[in-house]
């Protein structure tokens, strides 16, 4: 398995990078503890979408998320809950700041493989329990960007707004707020009308969760042990609609498309976690849906014993393997409030 030794390293940033250029979390003053699942008695923090306009309890639900962020950003940039080290955390695990134990000139990338499902989530699932901690909210749980669903094809609303915590100036000025997304996107405006690019995008996601994932490997991602050299190959649903909205929100004037666009700077946009927040429950989904055909997730014990660090809500660091991670019940989470209207989408 693939372990994150705890020294954490230069990053190798992109050309033309815009700062920080460091971005290690600050260095623990003790050795990480293994991870303990929540007390099942903890209240179920339900996933709701973050929709362009939305009932009431939905704009109560994206206001919660927008005073979280206010105050991880209000926190000061040593704390490892701030949102200034919770945006860098992704960078330190997509350039090669963190290292495999042992194998000290081998990266943690964790994106083009099959661990970028588990460390999404896992990164997320700390995400959430700071802002619930700061909110002094225990229950407190993310919006999803919900872009499957015809509702959900435009950027929410509440992050256009630009005196908002949410507003990232580095954005796609022609994506937001009202424009359709491309789930494939590339760079070029397909200039669909508004019907035909959700027709199109109904049937993208047909095939990146159906036709084209019928197995672990393809949907998940190549396998990738220790030892190995990253990027084996990513599944369906990263390549896109995944990584094609990232491109799609960041700032395409600039070099590396950011923030959004660019591994390094993504989580500098508060847009990175709603997103995510989609991508981790469209893993449910999938899991749902092969779940009377045949095995679904990686069984491997490579896959199953890697580990990532994170630190938690008490700003403690922590080991978290994938195995720890699969079952959102037993992290008490769950997703609501959305249908699968791709399910019949086939081209
Ligand atoms: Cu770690 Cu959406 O990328």
């Amino acid at each position: 398995p693939i372990v994150t030794d705890v020294l954490c390293g230069k990053p190798n940033l992109p050309p033309n990078a815009l700062p920080p250029y460091h971005c290690c979390p600050p260095v623990p003053a003790s050795e990480p503890v293994d991870f303990k699942l929540p007390d099942p008695s903890e209240p179920l923090r339900t996933r709701r979408p973050a929709r362009a306009a939305g009932s009431g309890a939905e704009e109560q639900h994206m206001a919660k998320y927008e005073r979280a962020i206010a105050l991880m950003k209000a926190l000061p940039r040593s704390d490892p809950r701030s949102f200034f080290q919770q945006a860098n955390v992704h960078c330190a695990y997509c350039t090669g700041a963190y290292r495999q134990a042992g194998y000290p000139g081998l990266p943690v990338q964790i994106h083009f493989s099959w661990l970028f499902f588990p460390y999404h989530r896992a990164y997320l699932y700390f995400f959430e329990r700071i802002a619930g901690k700061l909110l002094g909210d225990p229950g407190f749980a993310l919006p999803f960007w919900s872009w499957d669903v015809p509702e959900g094809m435009r950027m929410p609303l509440a992050f256009a707004n630009a005196s908002s915590p949410l507003y990232d100036p580095l954005r796609n000025a022609n994506h937001v707020p009202h424009k359709l997304v491309d789930l494939d996107f590339m760079g070029a405006e397909k200039n669909y009308t508004d019907e035909q690019q959700i027709v199109h995008n109904l049937r993208i996601m047909y095939k990146q969760m159906i036709s084209s994932a019928s197995l672990a490997s393809l949907f998940l991602g190549q396998p990738y042990r220790a030892g190995e050299s990253d990027k084996p190959g990513a599944g369906t649903m990263e390549v896109y609609p995944h990584n094609t909205l990232h491109v799609w929100s960041g700032d395409i004037s600039h070099p590396n498309n950011e923030d959004m666009g660019d591994n390094y700077s993504a989580g500098r946009d508060p847009l990175f976690y709603v997103h995510h927040a989609n991508v981790d429950r469209l893993w449910e989904a999938w899991r749902h849906i092969r779940n009377n055909s045949f095995h679904v997730d990686f069984t491997d014990p490579d896959w199953l014993d890697s580990s990532f660090l994170f630190y938690d809500e008490e700003a403690r660091l922590v080991r978290i393997t994938v195995r720890d991670i699969l079952d959102i019940e037993k992290l008490r989470y769950a997703y609501d409030g959305v249908d699968l209207p791709w399910l019949n989408a086939r081209p």
